[in-house]
């Protein structure tokens, strides 16, 4: 049976702000030893080319040797992309802080994986913030800017 294109492989800007059943998560690690910033700049790379096609987008944080990233879009792709990741040797100590489940819009639906340093996250989350158009979104956005305050 022929899958149904997501709206990021469809590239339908329009469609992807739509609301779907939407399976996002959440996890931080740490950079593994004699892991360089190339070394990130092809992580980027190789999830701006993979995640196109699997409907899946999101943000990578990186500062300080520490990754913290969201992944959004349909649970088996994200859950298969999260199996892939754990493995990667080139970070270790990966804890996963949150998962979710539901109907809404994409936090990040042009985004197949941006990298944005610790300094700028606060940006990106109050951009999203301002054009965030369901309340569970917004609830969301307003829970990670909630934790960047408290540390
Ligand atoms: C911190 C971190 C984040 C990553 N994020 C992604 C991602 O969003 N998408 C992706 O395809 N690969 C990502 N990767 C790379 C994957 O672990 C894996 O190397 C890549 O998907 C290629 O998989 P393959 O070697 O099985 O073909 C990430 C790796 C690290 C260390």
């Amino acid at each position: 049976m022929s899958k149904q294109p997501t709206p990021a492989q469809r590239n339908e800007p329009e469609d992807a702000f739509k609301e779907h059943l939407i399976f996002n998560l959440v996890y931080c690690s740490q950079i593994s030893e004699g892991v360089v910033s190339s070394d990130v700049d092809a992580i980027i790379a190789t999830s701006q080319r993979r995640n196109a096609l699997l409907g899946i987008t999101g943000v990578l944080v990186f500062g300080s040797g520490v990754f913290f990233q969201w992944i959004e879009g349909p649970k088996a792709e994200v859950l298969g992309l999260v199996k892939r990741i754990e493995t990667d040797r080139r970070h270790e100590m990966m804890v996963t802080l949150s998962t979710d489940e539901e109907v809404r819009e994409r936090i990040f639906p042009s985004w197949d994986m941006e990298l944005v340093d610790a300094e700028h996250i606060q940006e990106v989350l109050n951009d999203a913030l301002a054009t965030a158009r369901d309340q569970k979104s917004v609830d969301a956005l307003q829970l990670m800017l909630h934790k960047l305050q408290e540390q």
